[in-house]
């Protein structure tokens, strides 16, 4: 595996493969990989002949009160999980490569409708930041398809948009998510859970797994449901920020009986922040 941090590097070992005709295939990632970031490495693997990873922990994506110092960097065992994958090339850009004249003046990329609400009320600038950046790294790996992970479904949805209102000729490929044996999603953000919150985890996962199943059942009354599972999360010693039931493309809040919808949750479990979702309907 090629480990490359500057522009010309990675354009010219990226420009080589073209002349070849091989297909790049692109997953970004902040690091502190796991068995989720592995499955899109998986997949990327399965649809080109190069699959270039990025670790890249985006400052313009973080408020000033988040974990951006803290957010767990970890390169050496990152590399090892990543040459076990086999993957063609890693770029680690520093901030001044990727930032050359600062993050507050460079050009940023906005995507409105789906980057202006759920994640976006609580953790305003934040799709602005993962647009600004993934829209960088699109232009400097031009990949043929980039591949994201359904766990973070709105910054997939935002993606996506951004992608085609810009007419890029790249395909946006989401992969389901990677959860422990309880259905804890994986995340970097879980080892910030004590042994004691770690047990109650599991609770956002079955709460979203309640509140599709009624949806699916024909309960008329969405608001309801969404009241109730912030309810149960609160009882269960979460600080619920949103339960939603919105469009599966879209996320626009949707009629009751409309069933192509998934079911979105963001909560607060002592220092860790938890986000995750669940389909209504499996697609196919
Ligand atoms: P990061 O949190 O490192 O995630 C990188 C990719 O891995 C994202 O596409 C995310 O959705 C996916 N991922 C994370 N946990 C997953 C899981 N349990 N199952 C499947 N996929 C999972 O998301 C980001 O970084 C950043 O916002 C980024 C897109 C790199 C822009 O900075």
């Amino acid at each position: 595996m090629l480990q490359v941090s500057d522009v010309a590097a990675l354009r010219e070992q990226i420009g080589s493969w073209r002349r070849q005709g091989l297909r790049v295939a692109f997953v970004p990632t902040m690091g502190n990989l796991h068995a989720g970031h592995l499955a899109l490495v998986r997949q990327a693997h399965t649809i080109a002949d190069c699959v270039v990873v990025s670790i890249f922990v985006n400052p313009m994506q973080f408020a000033p009160d988040e974990d951006y110092d803290s957010y767990p960097r970890t390169l050496d065992e990152d590399m090892r999980q990543l040459e076990s994958g086999q993957v063609s090339l890693l770029f680690t850009p520093s901030v001044e490569v990727l930032y050359p004249c600062g993050t507050a003046a460079t050009t940023r990329v906005e995507v409105p409708g789906v980057g202006h609400a759920l994640e976006e009320d609580f953790r305003p600038g934040f799709f602005v930041g993962v647009a600004t950046v993934v829209a960088r790294l699109l232009n400097l790996v031009q990949p043929y398809c980039a591949v994201f992970g359904e766990k973070d479904y709105q910054q997939l949805a935002v993606i996506r948009q951004m992608v085609a209102d810009l007419c890029w000729p790249i395909t946006v490929i989401g992969v389901p998510t990677i959860r422990e044996d309880d259905g804890l999603a994986l995340s970097s953000r879980n080892q910030y859970l004590s042994v004691a919150e770690r047990l109650r985890a599991p609770l956002l996962y079955q709460t979203l797994e309640r509140v599709a199943d009624q949806v699916r059942e024909g309960s008329p009354d969405y608001a309801a449901l969404e009241d109730e599972a912030m309810k149960s999360l609160a009882e269960g010693g979460f600080h619920p920020d949103y339960v939603c039931i919105r469009h599966v493309d879209t996320l626009a809040p949707v009629s009751e009986g409309e069933m192509h919808c998934v079911v979105l949750a963001a909560a607060w479990l002592g220092r860790a922040r938890l986000i995750d979702n669940l389909r209504v309907q499996w697609p196919g």
